[in-house]
């Protein structure tokens, strides 16, 4: 993948509900990080975008902090033109509409507060279907915990993607935050069943694909 630009997203996002809350979900940026070391041994200039995580910057690459949704989206768009992107961070799906500038006080005798919450914008999706720059090759991950095959592959069309990554993150599968993953890769052409490896492994795996399907399309367009 010489010569070749590679963007990966990574870990969590925070959306602040005020100065010292906020909602988050429980990524630790691993496999994402992984992606980006795999996609780096291949050869590709590596962008990483990553909410917030307790990794050390991995070396040899650029490394954008994000904190939000937003801020992530923005980081992407303006890494752009790449040929391939990962989209393996854990996105919060919503925000609070109206984020209080002072800390919320718990007032004794009053009802807890009710939070507003707006989607946040689908980045996977944004870049997926844009027409400009689109990447040569969208990779999504989906985790689920019903149906995780199935629900992956409506993910995958209903986003635009080329591939999706089926994750179980079902309770006790240890995929958040833990060292091994499991995953399904789903393309066009099928699916694969990939057993359960370590994180690095899934990361250096999914980047030979890569590199393969960059290397076999024509020009342009990888679908
Ligand atoms: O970070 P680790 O602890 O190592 O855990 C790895 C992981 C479980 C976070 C990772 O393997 C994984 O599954 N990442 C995707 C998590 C997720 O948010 O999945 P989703 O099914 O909700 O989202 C589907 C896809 O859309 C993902 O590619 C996601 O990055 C993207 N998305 C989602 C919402 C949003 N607003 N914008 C997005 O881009």
């Amino acid at each position: 993948m010489k010569g070749l630009r590679a963007l990966v997203t990574a870990g969590p996002t925070h959306e602040p509900i005020d100065p010292v809350r906020f909602i988050a979900n429980r990524s630790s940026g691993k496999q994402g990080y992984a992606i980006a070391r795999g996609l780096q041994k291949q050869g590709a200039q590596v962008i990483l975008v990553s909410g917030p995580t307790n990794l050390a910057d991995p070396a040899g690459m650029t490394v954008i902090h994000v904190e939000t949704a937003r801020e992530m989206l923005a980081a992407v768009e303006s890494s752009l033109p790449v040929d391939v992107a990962v989209f393996c961070a854990a996105v919060v799906d919503w925000r609070v509409k109206t984020e209080s500038a002072g800390k919320i006080k718990k007032v004794e005798g009053a009802p807890p507060p009710v939070l507003k919450l707006v989607p946040n914008p689908d980045i996977l999706a944004t870049i997926s279907q844009r027409t400009k720059d689109r990447p040569r090759l969208c990779v999504g991950f989906a985790a689920e915990t019903d149906n995780v095959i199935e629900n992956a592959r409506k993910k995958r069309l209903a986003k635009g993607c080329d591939w999706i990554l089926a994750n179980d993150v079902s309770p006790g599968t240890g995929t958040f935050g833990g060292d091994t993953n499991q995953v399904h890769l789903i393309t066009a052409a099928g699916v694969e069943d990939w057993m359960t490896l370590n994180k690095d492994e899934v990361g250096d795996r999914l980047a030979g694909r890569i590199k393969d399907a960059v290397a076999a399309m024509p020009t342009g367009s990888a679908r």
